[in-house]
């Protein structure tokens, strides 16, 4: 591992943007998974909470629900604080200063800026509107070489919400073994898929690692508890890695997260029911508009539609900020421009008053319903 210029490090702007703003509003548009629900939803009781004892090879019942849900060795998992970490690990372990990584774009930049952190050379994979986001092998098959070291991408794609179907993964799979090239496959969104999900990526090839956590599917993002799927050689050198860090995480979260779990069909059918209200919901009020355009995808909870007005999504998101308390993700926080992120896994009465504000932020900058 090469050293990185600790002192002088770009700020993670979105993150930065979140915790600025996310506390202060009424309106959550910007959240990307499902809102979260209480412990006594899932009837959770905390009364045997083991407060003494650190597990550094991870919580043993989280380990067997992670190794049970997605059909991996417990020795290929390792635990970390929310896939953010899981990532930050990954990158730290195999990207040297000037290595050659494809990345897709439009990318939840997070993930752009710990790649460039670790000093990275970036390409980028564009997903583009016009083919429904997904992936374009020709360009990767293109873009690769000899000198890439890591390719970079989501599955469910955040921001577009688009699927990359098992063929495809494939594919790329195919691509990573023809060049010895790692694949960094971070599948927060991927649990959102119930039917016909395609492959965690780790599955296919020994240079892939899917991440993944408890933030979007069960909504615990302040759990802080996420995972690596990854060959076993990975998993030790992250802990070692690790041990600079956090040495183990906060085994109260694990425990939490792994009885979570045991409730994934509580979560299944409550998405259901949110998918079956909100979807067409936002879907209607999106057809509606003279100055947006974009479909409402199939899976999990957030949709990115185009601006087809001429203003600055940043413009758009301060006013629906500071005006209606509302808040969305603006391009710029996936390094392209004129779409806003929308996020509906939450509350009805409050996604229809959001969007209701959000039409007329953007009928006072100029747009209008059809
Ligand atoms: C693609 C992607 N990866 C990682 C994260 C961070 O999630 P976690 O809470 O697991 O760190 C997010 C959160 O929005 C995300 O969208």
């Amino acid at each position: 591992m090469q050293g990185c210029d600790v002192m002088n490090f770009q700020t993670v702007d979105y993150i930065d943007w979140f915790r600025i703003n996310w506390h202060d509003i009424d309106y959550d548009l910007a959240t990307s998974g499902l809102h979260p629900v209480s412990l006594s939803d899932v009837n959770i009781h905390l009364d045997d909470l083991n407060l003494g004892k650190t597990l550094f090879f991870g919580h043993p019942k989280l380990v067997e629900m992670i190794s049970e849900i997605y059909g991996v060795e417990e020795n290929e998992i390792l635990i970390t604080s929310g896939s953010t970490h899981a990532n930050y690990l990954m990158c730290a372990l195999l990207i040297e200063q000037g290595d050659e990584v494809i990345i897709e774009r439009p990318v939840y930049t997070p993930l752009l800026d710990v790649v460039k952190f670790f000093g990275a050379k970036v390409k980028y994979l564009e997903r583009k509107y016009e083919e429904g986001y997904n992936l374009n092998l020709e360009q990767l098959k293109e873009m690769t070489g000899k000198d890439t070291r890591m390719m970079v991408f989501t599955n469910l794609h955040n921001p577009s919400g688009a699927m990359t179907n098992e063929k495809t993964l494939k594919a790329i799979s195919e691509i990573a073994d023809d060049n010895n090239i790692y694949v960094l496959s971070d599948e927060v969104y991927r649990d959102f898929i119930f039917e016909n999900a395609p492959p965690i990526f780790s599955s296919l090839t020994q240079l892939g690692i899917s991440t993944c956590s408890v933030s979007k599917f069960y909504g615990a993002g302040a759990l802080r508890v996420g995972w690596a799927m990854c060959r076993e050689e990975l998993v030790d050198k992250a802990r070692k890695l690790n041990d600079y860090i956090l040495a183990a995480n906060s085994c109260g979260g694990e425990e939490i997260a792994a009885l979570i779990m045991e409730n994934r069909s509580w979560f299944v059918e409550k998405i259901m029911n949110i998918t079956k209200r909100n979807r067409p919901l936002v879907k209607s009020w999106i057809e509606k508009r003279e100055d947006l355009e974009g479909i409402v995808p199939r899976h999990g909870f957030i949709c990115f539609p185009r601006l087809l007005l001429d203003i600055d999504s940043m413009e758009l998101t301060e006013l629906l900020l500071k005006k209606y308390r509302t808040m969305i993700s603006p391009a710029r926080f996936f390094d392209c421009e004129k779409h806003i992120r929308i996020g509906y896994g939450g509350d009805e009465m409050i996604l229809e008053k959001g969007l209701e504000y959000l039409g007329f932020a953007l009928d006072e900058l100029g747009g209008s319903e059809k």
